[in-house]
């Protein structure tokens, strides 16, 4: 039988991470390593589930006495949760009812649901974001017909963010435009702002009238839980309106289970009612409401105080085994490699670094010696263990 309704469509591209990410779990090659996708991979080269999270999940099943809907914000107790861990407990935003949250299906269900909230507010609405940035966030927000201007941030092989050709390429924004930035861990480049950058960019977007939309993925995996929000932190204190996308796919290692948060800030607690009631509205209409499981992991580990406690000990462990590879890794890239092409490695923050080789260079790792990076070169640093550590850098160093 022939088709005809169906041969309207094109066959879409594959989405070049999680493409490369099904490459590498095909290939034989017993010492391939997949340094694709942003996953967290422990000394064993596993993403085990956090143990707070498995004693949370045997709490749900003896307590779970209904599946019946929770509502269009999802889990309330993990929307109060997650604001708070966000902001921090008693932020003036939450203690005068200024924020509103509405959990959503991951990072990613987040940053989709901003970007209808955008186009609600403006058709075509301008929308920054940094050059590099996440494969998916330019898609995310153009399919809601957003218009998205990127502002320059980091170059290949650099360290540091070019701060002055950021300020100077946003000041092409008019009134009204949204600037995402990237609160901890910067995917792709590992490179953050300084508090001080924070602080100049707030007084540069109060004095425009520019609104931030922050997205947060790896909150605690740079420094420390507080430490890595007092840039956004101070920017929720200065402004009168904000936007934040939170994941916890890293940082409680819950990846498939989809757990996630719009959180706005409103100038008072009128408008954060009107913001909420739309987030609500849009949800509706994309798929009606968030998976429940997750979140109620997340809530019960950060209500329990020693579930809580845990957590922080389990993350703490991940982000040192990510800044400990780091620095083994950029060591043993100066052996191989010579010189100090490749310091940069040793400072950046989180799972992403570029290692500024070409396309061609990276495709040769991939076929001479079963190494998976994308083509920008960018490498998932957590991926790295003592055992494979030195068979990566070999690669890099053969195709230099
Ligand atoms: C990544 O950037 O590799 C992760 O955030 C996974 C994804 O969904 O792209």
């Amino acid at each position: 039988m022939s088709s005809k309704i169906f041969d309207g469509l094109e066959i879409c591209p594959d989405d070049p991470i999680l493409q490369l990410m099904q490459l590498a779990r095909q290939d034989e090659n017993p010492f391939k390593v997949d340094l694709s996708a942003g996953v967290y991979k422990d000394e064993l080269s596993q993403t085990p589930v956090m143990n707070c999270i498995k004693q949370a999940e045997a709490r749900r099943l003896e307590q779970e006495s209904s599946k019946t809907y929770l509502g269009l914000a999802g889990d309330l107790r993990f929307d109060d949760l997650v604001t708070k861990l966000a902001l921090g407990d008693s932020h003036p935003a939450i203690v005068e009812g200024r924020a509103s949250t509405i959990q959503t299906t991951g990072g990613s269900g987040a940053v989709r649901l901003a970007a209808e909230l955008f186009k609600k507010i403006r058709r075509g609405c301008n929308v920054w974001v940094s050059d590099p940035t996440w494969a998916n966030h330019i898609p995310l927000l153009k399919s809601a017909d957003n218009n998205v201007h990127t502002y320059s941030y980091y170059q290949h092989g650099e360290s540091g963010v070019r701060f002055a050709e950021m300020m100077q390429q946003l000041s092409a924004a008019q009134a009204g435009d949204v600037v995402l930035l990237q609160g901890s861990c910067h995917n792709p480049c590992g490179e953050d702002l300084s508090f001080e950058q924070w602080k100049d960019l707030t007084a540069f977007l109060l004095n425009r009238g520019l609104m931030p939309f922050v997205d947060i993925a790896y909150h605690g995996l740079a420094d420390d839980l507080d430490r890595d929000a007092q840039g956004w932190r101070y920017m929720a204190d200065q402004v009168p309106e904000m936007l934040i996308s939170y994941s916890g796919s890293k940082n409680f290692s819950l990846y498939r289970d989809r757990v996630g948060a719009l959180i706005s800030i409103s100038p008072n607690a009128e408008s954060a009612h009107r913001v909420l009631t739309n987030m609500m509205t849009i949800s509706r209409v994309l798929y009606s409401m968030p998976p429940a499981h997750g979140a109620y992991l997340v809530a019960e580990v950060l209500e329990d105080s020693e579930l809580r406690k845990l957590w922080m000990c389990e993350l703490d462990k991940i982000r040192s085994r990510i800044n400990g590879v780091r620095t083994d890794f950029s060591d043993a890239l100066q052996k191989k490699a010579g010189g100090d092409r490749f310091e940069f490695i040793r400072e950046q923050k989180g799972m992403f670094s570029f290692l500024g080789i070409s396309a061609e260079q990276v495709q040769q790792m991939r076929r001479s010696h079963s190494v998976y990076l994308l083509d920008s070169s960018r490498m998932n640093i957590a991926g790295l263990t003592s055992t494979n550590l030195e068979h990566v850098a070999d690669a890099v160093a053969s195709v230099l």
